[in-house]
């Protein structure tokens, strides 16, 4: 047996704090589908006030919130733009199929962030005919947790708004890039119309995701959630850790930064591995052997036997996830794990 196990594998295995367990016992709770949930209530004036937006929704995961909103968003035979990575597009979690009708149009872009020439060459092509809503990821997952500048999202977000599009945000780390940036989520937010984030991954609540937006728009979304199957009673017990999660979890992801940028540091010195890091980083670690021979199954197996968890990014990569259960010594000893794996071949 390994003498250690370093779970990287995602953020989303973080465990709700002892403040989480307290709050979740006290929760003052009552039928959300009756609207009478003081703590669900809680949590999502909560988060429309802290993303300076007028409404929000707790859903039961992100998948969840997108899909929300693409629906209250969209109509039948509208086209929907994307980055080609996109959760969203990409993550092939049933999104579309639910949304059967919206035409998918996949962008390419660095790093995830779409730029407005880019954005405009897929709205003039010519299978476009109801252009209707921008998608955009902020962290990007696909390229590594990169993290947008409000600058990047305010110029495509006028972009789109010129052709008339809706913006929706799939911010599920939207705070991760708030902390790489140092700046105020309403500098994201002000520029889009919608957002959907986590509280069950970098900020440790078990379980929920908010989506934020208008009144109106939140309301339409309620009652299709409610429509596929994501009403909840008494789920003040969950939202009770969402609440500390907002309040408490925030400013520590600048020690996960940390710790992807050293896992990063030294897993780079290693001969024969490659880190790919987006200009502004956050608390992924995308690291590729192909120079050294392996595929992305061989590199997670070896790892494996160290007790190190990774998911594999064929065809020769794989991510690591700095969260918060994982230390310094952690990221050391699997700096030097890698190292003794590339020299024995
Ligand atoms: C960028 C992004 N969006 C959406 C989701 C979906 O979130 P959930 O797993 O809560 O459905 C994920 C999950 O990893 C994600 O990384």
């Amino acid at each position: 047996m390994p003498e250690r196990r370093v779970d990287l594998r995602s953020d989303t295995v973080t465990l709700p704090t002892q403040e989480m367990k307290e709050a979740m016992m006290d929760a003052t709770l009552g039928d959300d589908g009756y609207g009478e949930d003081a703590t669900v209530n809680r949590l999502q004036e909560l988060a429309a006030e802290k993303l300076g937006m007028e409404a929000g929704l707790y859903v039961p995961s992100g998948t969840m919130g997108n899909a929300c909103a693409l629906f209250v968003h969209t109509h039948s035979g509208d086209d929907v733009f994307f980055e080609e990575r996109a959760h969203l597009f990409a993550g092939a979690r049933g999104e579309f199929a639910i949304l059967n009708g919206v035409r998918p149009h996949p962008m390419q872009a660095e790093f995830g962030v779409v730029q407005p020439e880019g954005l405009e060459e897929a709205i003039n092509s010519a299978d476009v005919s109801q252009p209707s809503l921008l998608c955009i990821e902020n962290s990007h997952n696909g390229s590594g947790g990169s993290a947008w500048t409000p600058t990047e999202v305010e110029s495509v977000s006028k972009s789109a708004k010129t052709h008339g599009l809706r913006i929706h945000m799939d911010g599920a780390r939207i705070f991760n890039a708030v902390v790489a940036h140092g700046v105020d989520v309403k500098d994201y937010t002000r520029h889009i119309d919608s957002v959907m984030f986590c509280v069950s991954k970098g900020l440790s609540a078990p379980v929920g995701s908010l989506l934020c937006g208008t009144r109106p728009f939140i309301d339409e979304a309620d009652a299709v959630r409610k429509r596929i199957g994501g009403g909840m009673r008494q789920a003040g017990v969950i939202a009770a850790a969402g609440i500390v999660a907002l309040e408490q979890m925030v400013d520590r992801l600048a020690e996960d930064h940390e710790i992807a940028r050293l896992l990063c540091a030294g897993l780079e010195a290693i001969e024969g591995v490659k880190i790919q890091r987006p200009p502004t980083p956050t608390n992924f670690a995308m690291v590729n052997v192909e120079e050294l021979g392996w595929d992305s199954e061989s590199l997670v197996e070896k790892w494996k036997t160290c007790g190190i968890l990774a998911n594999p990014r064929p065809p020769a990569g794989a991510r690591l996830v700095a969260h918060r259960h994982i230390t310094h010594e952690d990221a050391a000893y699997v700096v030097n794990a890698t190292r003794q794996l590339v020299e024995r071949g």
